[in-house]
């Protein structure tokens, strides 16, 4: 297969991955990640964290641009039992066509890693079935999400930060695919877009808490070709996101929640040494 073609397919699968992840995850936080359904989402979405890992890394070694447009996860939102039963359908769909691309590689690493996405989607299959099956008749025919608590204003502030740091994720995980070849930037850049999720998760949890999906929307990726210029927006980027993370923690609403304060200062902690940490780059 021709390396265009090829980036083509694979960003296809990658926006079909990222789709899961996200599902899963929202679901996973609406639950309530302490739930035993929760915990069980929030499996498979990092299991299929590793998916779009892998293409984004062939992505990048074949030269190509990620997509990191999301493609849409079709589900019957109607109960849990049409949730996960749109689940089952939407990972049993990927098994046939992960072993068809397969089947068309000459590389023997993609061809693997294809197979082994098929047969991960067949365990996620599973899983989600016997996750049906085992519903409460009370939980077969309901939803999740709980009653709102916090003000609206609050709520959007949260939701913008949301916004900002799961694209400024997204940014770091794109720049170290396609900068894993330069140095160990790829593997310092990578280690910066953990720590993202998680302070993503911090207040995507808060936004899900209040029974409400948390905003995961994709805003504007660069996608320049020099590693200096992506790691001079990767600060502007932090600074900005620090700003939004010290107005929450000064907001009077949000010092009632003792959680949320706390990881607001790791965030900003670790916002603090990521800084330093470029800046030390760049020098
Ligand atoms: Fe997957
Ligand atoms: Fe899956």
């Amino acid at each position: 297969m021709e390396n265009e073609k090829l980036i083509q397919m694979l960003n296809r699968d990658i926006a079909d991955e990222h789709a899961a992840i996200i599902r899963y995850l929202v679901h996973s936080y609406l639950e309530g990640e302490d739930t035993p359904m929760g915990a069980g989402l929030l499996s498979r979405a990092r299991e299929e964290m590793w998916h779009m890992h892998w293409l984004g890394m062939i992505i990048g070694k074949l030269g190509g641009e990620p997509d990191l447009n999301p493609a849409p996860y079709p589900y019957d939102p109607t109960s849990r039992k049409t949730i996960f039963k749109s689940y089952v359908a939407y990972e049993e769909k990927l098994i046939p066509h992960y072993m068809k691309e397969a089947e068309l590689m000459d590389d023997p690493h993609i061809r693997r890693v294809l197979e082994r996405e098929a047969w991960e989607s067949q365990i996620h299959a599973r899983k989600f079935q016997r996750t049906h099956d085992k519903l409460t008749p009370e939980q077969a025919d309901t939803l999740p999400g709980e009653d709102n608590e916090l003000s609206d204003a609050l709520v959007e502030k949260l939701q913008n930060i949301v916004e900002v740091k799961y694209t400024q994720m997204l940014q770091a995980l794109r720049n170290a695919w396609v900068f894993q070849t330069n140095d160990t930037m790829g593997w310092q850049i990578i280690d910066f877009s953990f720590t993202k999720m998680k302070q993503l998760a911090h207040m995507a949890e808060e936004v899900a808490e209040n029974g409400m999906e948390p905003r995961l929307k994709k805003g504007n990726i660069i996608t320049g070709a020099a590693v200096g210029a992506a790691l001079k927006n990767a600060l502007e980027s932090v600074h900005k996101t620090r700003d939004l993370h010290m107005g929450l923690k000064n907001d009077p609403e949000a010092q009632q929640h003792a959680g949320l304060i706390i990881n607001l200062d790791l965030s900003l902690q670790q916002e603090d040494y990521e800084t330093a940490e470029i800046e030390d780059w760049l020098k």
